[in-house]
Formats: structure tokens, C-alpha cells, sequence
């Protein structure tokens, strides 16, 4: 049987930031449960993080252009869909879906892999948020994952 060769995977990761507010707060729990949980997240005013979104597409280069995606379409998709709506936002309240799910880092991984998923040019596979010079979230998006079945009840 011939060798076949091996799939070439391309990706191409662009990092963008917005800065935004959020508070930790869970309507599972009592405001004690809260509180004990979430420590000063939970504060009821809040508190603001600049947030360093990575964007990582995958596929083909196209054979004319020699590109994954046009750098241009993805910053004006991400800017559209993301940046805009977050900038100087208060995340509870930005987002319908954060008015029920806590707007951790992890669901914001998972909101921004929701609102990025039908970017026409190339297959969006990660998003990695850098939520302080400590930490860092990702979501990989494998061809079976779900990600709305973990996030959207
Ligand atoms: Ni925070």
C-alpha cells in the first residue's frame, strides 16, 4: 500500500485585548457561599482585568494567497463579534448569557469560542485569554468537542 503523506496543519494565532469588568457571583449559592468562594472576586463592585485574547485559526494556506485567513477579515470578525461588544464593558452584563453563567475566564474562553465559531475563512481551533500576568485560560476546539452543550443548558 502506498505512503500517504501526512495532513499539513497551518494554523495562525492573533492576539488581541479589551479591558473589561466582572464580578464572581454564582445564583447556585448564598451571598455567604459566594463570598467564601469567590473571595475579593465577589466584591459587589467588581474589578476590572486587561484581557489578552488569542485566536488561533487553522486549514489549508490557500494556494494563491499562500494564507491560512486574511489577517484584515479576522481582526474585523474579531472586532465585530468580540472586542466592540466587551471594551469598558461590565462582562455580567454584556452578555446575555452572563447574566446567568458566571463570567469566569474559562466560560469567557467558551463565549468568545461561541461568538468567533462561524468565521467564514479558516477553522477557529483556541482561544487562549491571559486574565493577569498569572494566568492564562484555553479552549481547544476538537472536531467532536461541544462546547455549547458544557456552557448552554
Ligand atoms: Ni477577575
Amino acid at each position: 500500500m502506498a505512503n500517504k503523506p501526512a495532513p499539513v496543519k497551518l494554523s495562525l494565532t492573533r492576539r488581541y485585548l479589551f479591558s473589561a469588568s466582572h464580578r464572581l457571583h454564582s445564583h447556585a449559592f448564598t451571598a455567604q457561599e459566594n463570598a467564601s468562594l469567590y473571595g475579593k472576586c465577589n466584591n459587589p463592585h467588581g474589578h476590572g482585568h486587561n484581557y489578552f485574547v488569542e485566536v488561533t485559526v487553522a486549514g489549508p494556506a490557500d494556494p494563491s494567497t499562500g494564507m491560512v485567513a486574511n489577517l484584515a477579515d479576522l481582526d474585523a470578525f474579531v472586532a465585530e463579534r468580540v472586542i466592540e461588544p466587551f471594551q469598558y464593558s461590565f462582562l455580567n452584563e454584556a452578555a446575555p448569557h452572563f447574566r446567568s453563567v458566571v463570567p469566569t475566564t474559562e466560560n469567557l474562553c467558551l463565549e468568545v469560542y461561541h461568538r468567533l465559531k462561524d468565521f467564514p475563512h479558516a477553522r477557529i481551533v483556541r482561544i487562549r485569554i491571559e486574565e493577569t500576568a498569572l494566568n492564562s485560560f484555553e479552549y481547544i476546539h476538537e472536531a467532536q468537542s461541544t462546547p455549547e452543550g458544557a456552557m448552554r443548558k
